[in-house]
């Protein structure tokens, strides 16, 4: 059992496989549309990703893909690319009937530790004006590295080496 952040929740997220990538589309899909909207860009890539690119993704031994199931159902998932020592996250998603009730904190917190021992060093990105992902990045520890340009907003690059502990913040 793990990934708990003063939640009563905890998550024991599954690997996914190349057989989930339906579920995983819908997922996305569905939880990432308000991301577009907040950013007026309905192509990002969570959004155009192809059923044959998610199992490509599924099917990379480069990335794993996790996922939690609540009684056989797909509710969240997230990626994990490892590159060396780093481990880029990606495609965080929580089923949009199923936010806000600690459950993508929990999923980011568990693949945290379940991440191959050679990751000392997680990234990931989100947009300028996804001022719920930033929240949940920097109560998890995740320290913005540097901003590159996106259509007409900016992405911020954030950062969280291995084992920094979650901050206590409202
Ligand atoms: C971002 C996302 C994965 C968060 O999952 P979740 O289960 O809803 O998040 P949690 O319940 O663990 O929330 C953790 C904290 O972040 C805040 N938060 C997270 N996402 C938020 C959102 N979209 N709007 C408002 N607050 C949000 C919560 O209020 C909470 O803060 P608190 O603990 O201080 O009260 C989920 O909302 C989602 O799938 N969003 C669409 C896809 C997306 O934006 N992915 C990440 C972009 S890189």
């Amino acid at each position: 059992m793990v990934g708990q952040l003063g939640h009563p929740r905890a998550v024991t997220p599954e690997l996914l496989t190349e057989a989930d990538a339906g579920e995983l589309l819908t997922v996305q899909r569905a939880a990432y549309l308000s991301e577009a909207r907040a950013h007026l860009n309905f192509d990002l890539p969570p959004l155009v990703e192809s059923l044959d690119q998610v199992r490509a993704a599924l099917a990379d031994p480069a990335c794993r893909v996790w996922g939690v199931r609540d009684g056989g159902r797909l509710i969240a998932s997230v990626r994990l690319r490892v590159a060396g020592a780093v481990g880029d996250i990606g495609r965080l998603a929580v089923a949009p009937d199923r936010q806000g009730a600690g459950l993508g904190s929990a999923l980011l917190l568990a693949v945290e530790e379940l991440a191959p021992a050679e990751i000392t060093c997680f990234r990931l990105c989100t947009g300028e004006r996804s001022a719920g992902p930033l929240h949940l990045y920097a109560k998890l520890g995740y320290r913005e590295t540097h901003r590159s340009p996106e259509a007409d907003y900016q992405l911020i690059h954030l950062e969280k080496p291995r084992g920094r502990a979650p901050t206590p913040i409202r």
